[in-house]
């Protein structure tokens, strides 16, 4: 076989009998080959197991191609460092859902129906007055996201193309205002509407921090920082929200639903959360003379101390969003007349001694998209548990962007993963007089 053709097929023999499977393997445009073990049960009586699916490529997908070991991200085939810095968000949601940039009037008609979708009914507002003000704003996100199929059941009908796209519209239009109403609702501000006038970057941060009594003053440096920021967060191939989106969408659960379950995924401290954790971390180790005793815990395996915003499921090299955010995070910080920032020099510090300890270059542990994200936002003025929905925010565009790739694709079955069972054998019921 020529070096460049790649193998069509591999073998699997099972020991002690002449069972053998034959499973094709598949080749897509960039990355390593898959195997295709549809017909393994039937050929050979066996499943494979792989806990957490690190090994196991659950759909095919044209949207995002990340290899993690030379730290590639590529959205549609664009680089993210092209697009983080030549793009903008909304253009990125286009690009995403439909796979290709847009030309101008495609770029107007989009950014004109995403606008027009951008209030909520006004029946919705009365959630918020069910939740307590400390809720958690992800719980706001959770239940509100969850039950606007109940206010928009024109757009629920998932074998219709055209419901959706208003669908999509409509997560993508109002999840800006819903992240915003949970912060004002948290430190019993008004809500303020959103504006038609504005890009969707300011939009956000209007409504997050214009009041009424006042005229809101734009920032164009807090409005590029917050766009960028949502362009590197916008979509990450099949992580675990993401594929939490594609396993509702399999069962036909409506697209609200489905991206609920998404948020509901994202929150944990291991995903999408750990931006707030770390800030939390940074916060507990308070200053750098305390970095030793830290990553000493951290190696204690019975401490459970985890250095968040460092590892990565694929990237065994640096993050590539984490550059850009570190970037990123000197720019706003000195555009903002912020020097020194002692959150940022403790993270720096931190980084430094990490990536020097061969307990984390050994693992593979650099610093992903977490790690800088949290020293922005902060400077930029939200609260940390905003975090986190800023995440869910710019995330939504790429769960409904896989989620209609998932519905329009002809080889998709509801998702149902099998299982090693170790659990008792069969036995029969004892009457509870007769048990010991
Ligand atoms: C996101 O999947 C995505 O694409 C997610 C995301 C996206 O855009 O959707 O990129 C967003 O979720 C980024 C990750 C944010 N999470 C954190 O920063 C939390 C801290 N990181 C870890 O919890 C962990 O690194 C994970 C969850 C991210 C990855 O977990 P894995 O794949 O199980 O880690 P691994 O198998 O690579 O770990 C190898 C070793 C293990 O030690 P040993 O058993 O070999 O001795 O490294 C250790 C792990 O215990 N390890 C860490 C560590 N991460 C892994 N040790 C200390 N600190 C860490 N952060």
């Amino acid at each position: 076989m020529s070096a460049s053709a790649k193998p069509s097929q591999a073998t699997i023999t099972i020991e002690g009998s002449n069972t053998t499977a034959v499973l094709p393997l598949l080749s897509g445009t960039l990355g390593p080959q898959v195997a295709d073990i549809r017909k393994l049960q039937a050929q050979a009586g066996i499943f494979t197991f792989d806990p957490g699916y690190g090994e196991t490529a659950s759909c095919e997908s044209k949207i995002t191609y990340i290899d993690g070991d030379e730290g590639v991200l590529l959205y549609r085939g664009y680089p993210i460092a092209q697009l983080a810095e030549k793009s903008t968000f909304l253009e990125v949601a286009y690009l995403l859902m439909y796979g290709d940039l847009p030309n101008a009037a495609q770029f107007e008609e989009f950014n004109h129906g995403v606008t027009m979708h951008t209030m909520l009914h006004e029946q919705i507002r009365r959630f918020w007055e069910g939740f307590r003000r400390d809720a958690h704003p992800m719980a706001v996100l959770c239940g509100v996201v969850g039950a606007m199929s109940a206010f928009y059941p024109d757009s629920v009908n998932i074998n219709d193309a055209r419901e959706r796209e208003i669908s999509a519209f409509r997560l993508i239009a109002k999840i800006p205002t819903i992240t915003a109403w949970a912060y004002k609702y948290s430190i019993g501000q008004p809500f303020m509407y959103p504006r038609n006038d504005l890009s969707y970057a300011e939009n956000f941060l209007y409504m997050m921090n214009a009041v009424p009594a006042e005229s809101y003053r734009k920032n164009p440096i807090l409005e590029r920082a917050m766009d960028r920021i949502l362009i590197l967060h916008a979509d990450h191939e099949q992580n675990a929200s993401t594929s939490t989106v594609r396993l509702a969408g399999s069962t036909g659960a409506n697209p609200f639903a489905c991206i609920a379950a998404g948020i509901a995924a994202l929150w944990g401290p291991a995903h999408g959360g750990a931006n707030e954790a770390v800030l939390k971390m940074l916060g507990e180790i308070g200053d750098k003379k305390n970095i030793p005793a830290f990553i000493a815990e951290v190696k204690d395996k019975s401490s459970h101390t985890k250095l968040m915003g460092f590892g990565h499921r694929v990237y065994k090299n640096f993050d590539p969003r984490a550059k850009i955010m570190q970037q990123t995070c000197y720019e706003v910080l000195g555009e903002l007349g912020i020097k020194n920032d002692p959150l940022l020099d403790l993270a720096m510090e931190l980084e430094k001694i990490a990536l020097d300890d061969d307990y984390f270059v050994s693992r593979k542990l650099y610093p992903n998209v977490d790690f800088y994200s949290g020293i922005i936002l902060k400077a930029m003025g939200f609260p940390t548990t905003m975090f986190t929905p800023l995440f869910a925010l710019a995330r939504t565009t790429g769960w409904i962007s896989q989620w209609m790739e998932m519905i329009e694709d002809p080889q998709q079955r509801i998702g149902r993963p099998r299982q090693l069972y170790t659990g008792a054998p069969q036995r029969d019921y004892v009457a509870i007089a007769a048990r010991a």
